[in-house]
């Protein structure tokens, strides 16, 4: 199966599922499902007939034992669902958990049009087809929500649709979350920002930072065209964002632009104001949704996916904070051009972290890629991200609130936010420094701690070196120390740390003695 699983398509009548499937199957070399043309075969009728004759309550039966059927297939399908199999009861979570949406949409006109005008003979459109199809968008809108890419297709031949549903599926990365999402990863992929957007959204909020608002008013343009009404709100990034107040005054921003609770925050910047805004997000109106368009490197390969949302407090980074997932993360690697040197070369501290704690893959991919990268190849850092993904996707989808295996991606972090915090947060290190720092102390404890061939650790260090992050906070050990306990992860003030067994082998929830972590920090070299 592939990381997408099944496709399937999902819309009102007359939206193009029947004609556009087929082709898409060729395009992405699936088999083909169509569910009515399933149930017309095996009954030896036409659905209208079996409404007329057997009634619609055999109609839905037949359809869903062809739905899962299909589901259950080990070969990922192009399925078209036929139109009422979303209403269901229970249906459109089974089919979010198991394949990738693509809700085709257009005009009630289009859709009339496309019907044979008012002599339809649908049977759900009997008598008026416009009254008849409002109604069914209205009763159906919820579930074509549920939609991972939502694409228009008025004024497009079935050819372009599928090849738009190609464009939005290939190289994409699926989130398995309760609700999954998609992360699409490739030049261009902003100019699809409307086909994220919930199509229940009528307004939206770009909370940008001031630093990107070339890349805020082209997502505004894009989503405008579709008629949504845009506020775009601009703050200076970095981590003085994080924090209460400018989360409040963003929350009364939205509430001043109108915004609803069908409506969405598209939020545009590095991991700061993503980690920001989607606060914002989760909490307004008791949580509306959002896509992530992340603008550095680091929110690429890390913060972006996964819904950890949160700002600072005095004592300590991400103290305050929910898990709210997005509903699509857009990374185009082209807008890491005016990236600082320093922020870019930071984000290969999560890169390094990555390849340490994931598989032999992603292991595989950072050794080969990882010069490239660090020389802004588009081609290398494009698959960096989708391997730094596809380990976070795997990762969060298996605990999305992080009670168990998704603490392996704090390795180097128990002292890294540790670092941040006493170095000054925004002044001193910055988050991938103050990781790959977190990193080496780590490292050291898990040769001792844990057994970890000491190559495996020397060979993360010469990494972290080769992306020349060699700093070293000017603190005393025993300063770093005293803060571990400080850590979200603490428990009765005491450190829990994730270190090594070996190579792609994390360990998590270890206590270490405090001689022991000393030495190791003085070992990782202290200034
Ligand atoms: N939520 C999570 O799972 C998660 C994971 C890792 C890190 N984080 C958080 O992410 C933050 C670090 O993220 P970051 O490194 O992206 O920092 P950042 O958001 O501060 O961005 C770094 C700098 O780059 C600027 N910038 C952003 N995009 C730019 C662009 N395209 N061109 C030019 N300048 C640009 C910003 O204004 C800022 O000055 C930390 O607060 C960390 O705690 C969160």
């Amino acid at each position: 199966m592939s990381a997408l699983g099944h496709v399937v398509l999902v819309g009102l009548p007359g939206s193009g599922k029947s004609t556009v499937a087929p082709i898409l199957a060729g395009r992405l070399g699936r088999g083909l499902v169509d569910t009515d043309a399933d149930v017309e075969k095996r009954l030896g009728m036409s659905v209208e007939r079996v409404f007329s004759e057997l009634g619609e309550a055999r109609f839905r039966a037949e359809e869903r034992h062809t739905a899962e059927a299909a589901l259950n297939s080990s070969e990922p399908l192009v399925i078209a669902a036929g139109g009422g199999l979303i209403a269901q009861r229970g249906a459109i979570e089974i089919l979010e958990r198991h394949a990738t949406l693509v809700c085709l949409d257009a005009d009630d006109a289009h859709l009339v049009d496309r019907l044979g005008g008012d002599g339809a003979v649908r049977p759900l459109l009997a008598g008026s087809p416009h009254e008849s199809l409002r109604h069914l968008r209205a009763v159906r809108s919820a579930a074509h929500s549920h939609a991972h890419v939502h694409i228009r297709t008025d004024g497009r031949t079935p050819e372009e649709v599928a090849d738009r549903v190609a464009a939005a599926l290939s190289g994409s990365v699926r989130v398995a979350t309760a609700h999954p999402y998609l992360v699409r990863v490739g030049a261009g992929v902003l100019d699809s920002v409307a086909e994220q957007v919930p199509p229940t959204a009528r307004r939206v909020a770009v909370i940008a930072d001031e630093a990107v608002s070339t890349v805020a008013e082209h997502l505004a343009s894009r989503l405008r065209l579709a008629d949504v009404t845009v506020t775009v709100m601009a703050i200076p990034g970095g981590e003085d964002a994080k924090r209460w107040s400018v989360a409040g005054a963003l929350l009364e921003r939205c509430s001043d632009a109108g915004l609803e609770r069908d409506d969405c925050i598209v939020a545009v910047g590095g991991g700061t104001v993503g980690d920001l805004a989607g606060l914002v997000a989760a909490t307004y109106l008791r949580g509306i949704a959002w896509v992530v368009v992340p603008t550095t490197l680091l929110a690429m390969v890390d913060s972006a996916v996964g819904g950890k949302t949160g700002v600072n407090l005095r004592r300590g980074k991400n103290l305050a904070g929910v898990f709210w997932q997005p509903c699509a993360v857009l990374c185009d690697p082209t807008v890491l051009e005016t990236v600082s040197q320093r922020s870019f070369r930071s984000a290969f501290a999560e890169i390094v972290k990555s390849s340490m704690v994931g598989g032999s893959d992603l292991t595989e991919l950072v050794e080969r890629r990882l010069h490239a990268g660090l020389e802004r190849d588009p081609d290398a850092l494009v698959e960096l991200v989708r391997g730094c993904c596809e380990l976070k996707a795997g990762v969060v989808a298996g605990d999305e609130r992080e009670s168990g295996r998704r603490a392996i991606l704090n390795y180097g972090h128990t002292v890294g936010h540790a670092v941040e915090v006493l170095t000054g947060l925004g002044a001193g290190l910055d988050h991938g420094e103050a990781v790959a720092f977190g990193m080496r102390v780590a490292g050291a404890l898990s040769i001792v701690e844990s057994g970890c061939p000491t190559a495996d650790i020397a060979h993360q260090d010469e990494l972290l070196d080769a992306c020349g992050l060699t700093e070293r906070p000017r603190l005393a050990p025993d300063e770093i120390a005293g803060h571990l306990g400080l850590d979200k992860k603490a428990r009765g003030g005491v450190a829990r740390w994730v270190l090594l067994r070996r190579r792609g082998e994390p360990v998590m929830g270890i206590v270490v003695e405090p001689t022991a972590v000393i030495r190791a920090l003085t070992q990782a070299g202290v200034a």
